[in-house]
C-alpha cells in the first residue's frame, strides 16, 4: 500500500562513524544548534512529510555543523502533528526543473496511481538559469518567497548534485521555513528497520535493506543497492546502479558515480567523489576523488561529474 504520512522517530547516528571534517566535539552547543530542527530531533519527534511506499521512518542524524548546516538547522520550524496514513493530500513544490525533477514527477504519477494524492503546484528555478515558463504544465517560479506563509506546502529539492542541493535546502529554510517531503518510488524495497530522512528522494528499482540509515536530502538514483547497516549522511548522493555492501558509511554530501561498487565496512568521507564504475576497497578520505578498479585517488584538480 502506498501511503502519505508523517513519520515519527529520528535516525540515530551510527556510533562508529567519526568523520573529523564533519563531526564537531559535542561541547559548547549553542541554542541555534540544539533548537527544534531536523538536526536535533528528540527520538520520536516527527521529522518531515514522507511520500511513498515502504516501512522505514524519517528522521535525521545529529551531524556536525558547517555554516551551511547551521543555517539549515536554525531555520527549522516546529513539526506538525502526526496524521493518519493514506488520507492526506500533499501540495508539493519542486526546486528544480531538470532531469531529476522529471524523474520525480514520474514517481508522483506512480504514487497517485495508488491511493496517494500529491498535487504538484509549481517548480522553482533560480534566477539567471534559462528555463521555460512552465514545467509539467505548472508555473516556474523564480523567487521562493512566492510561497511564504503557506504552511500546507511541502518541498523537495530536485537537484542531483549534493552541493547545490544543500544550498537550495538552506535557502528554502532561511527564506520561508520550508518543510520537506520525502519521495520514495513505489518500486523501492525498504527494510522495516531502516530509517529515511526528511527530503530524501529514492527512485525506482532500488533496495534499502535492514537497519539502514539515510540522512536528510539523500538522493538514491534508480537501481541502487543500499545493503544492511549502511549509513548515508545528509545530502549523500548515489548515482544510478551504485551498489553498497553492508556496513558502508557515506559521509555528508559525498557523491558516488554511476555503477560504483563499495565493499563492506568502507567509509567514504564527507564530500568525497567516487568515479563511475569504481570499485572501492579502501576508505576514501573526505573531499577526495577516487576512480577505477580498485579505486585510487585522482590528483586534486577541477572535476567534471556529468
Ligand atoms: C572520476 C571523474 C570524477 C573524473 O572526472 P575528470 O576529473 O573530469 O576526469 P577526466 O574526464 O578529465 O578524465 C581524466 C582521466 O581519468 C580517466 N577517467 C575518468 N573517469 C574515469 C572513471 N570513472 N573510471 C576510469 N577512468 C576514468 C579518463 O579516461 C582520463 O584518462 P586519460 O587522462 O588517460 O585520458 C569522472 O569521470 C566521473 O566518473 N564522474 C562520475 C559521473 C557520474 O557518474 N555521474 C552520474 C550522473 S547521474
Amino acid at each position: 500500500m502506498s501511503a502519505v504520512y508523517w513519520n515519527g522517530g529520528s535516525v540515530t547516528r551510527h556510533p562508529g562513524f567519526r568523520d573529523p571534517r564533519t563531526i564537531d566535539p559535542p561541547a559548547a552547543a549553542t541554542p541555534a544548534e540544539t533548537g527544534p530542527s531536523i538536526r536535533g530531533l528528540a527520538p520520536g519527534e516527527p521529522a518531515g512529510t514522507r511520500v511513498g511506499q515502504g516501512s522505514g521512518q524519517a528522521g535525521s542524524p545529529a551531524h556536525g555543523r558547517s555554516p551551511e548546516r547551521q543555517a539549515v538547522a536554525s531555520a527549522e520550524p516546529e513539526p506538525e502533528p502526526v496524521t493518519a496514513h493514506g488520507a492526506m493530500t500533499v501540495r508539493l513544490v519542486l526546486y528544480g526543473a531538470g532531469a531529476l525533477a522529471r524523474e520525480i514527477v514520474d514517481v508522483l504519477e506512480r504514487l497517485n496511481a495508488h491511493e496517494t494524492a500529491i498535487q504538484l503546484q509549481a517548480s522553482i528555478v533560480d534566477p539567471g538559469i534559462d528555463a521555460p515558463e512552465t514545467f509539467r504544465a505548472r508555473p516556474v517560479v523564480r523567487d521562493v518567497r512566492t510561497f511564504a506563509g503557506d504552511d500546507s506546502l511541502r518541498f523537495v529539492v530536485a537537484l542531483g548534485e549534493p552541493g547545490p542541493r544543500a544550498r537550495a535546502v538552506a535557502h528554502l529554510r532561511t527564506e520561508i521555513g520550508a518543510r520537506f517531503a520525502t519521495i520514495i518510488d513505489p518500486g523501492v524495497l525498504i527494510g522495516a528497520s531502516s530509517r529515511i530522512g526528511a527530503g530524501a528522494v529514492l527512485l525506482g528499482h532500488s533496495s534499502v535493506t535492514a537497519d539502514v540509515q539515510l540522512g536528510d536530502h539523500v538522493l538514491v538514483n534508480p537501481g541502487c543497492t543500499v545493503a544492511h547497516d549502511n549509513v548515508l549522511e545528509d545530502f549523500a548522493t548515489l548515482s544510478p546502479g551504485v551498489h553498497l555492501a553492508g556496513h558502508v558509511q557515506v559521509g555528508e554530501g559525498a557523491f558516488l558515480g554511476t555503477g560504483a561498487c563499495v565493499i563492506p565496512k568502507i567509509r567514504i568521507g564527507a564530500h568525497a567523489l567516487v568515479g563511475a564504475g569504481a570499485v572501492v576497497i579502501r576508505n576514501v578520505a573526505p573531499g577526495r576523488t577516487v576512480f577505477g578498479n580498485p579505486a585510487r585517488p585522482l590528483p586534486t584538480r577541477p572535476l567534471r561529474r556529468d
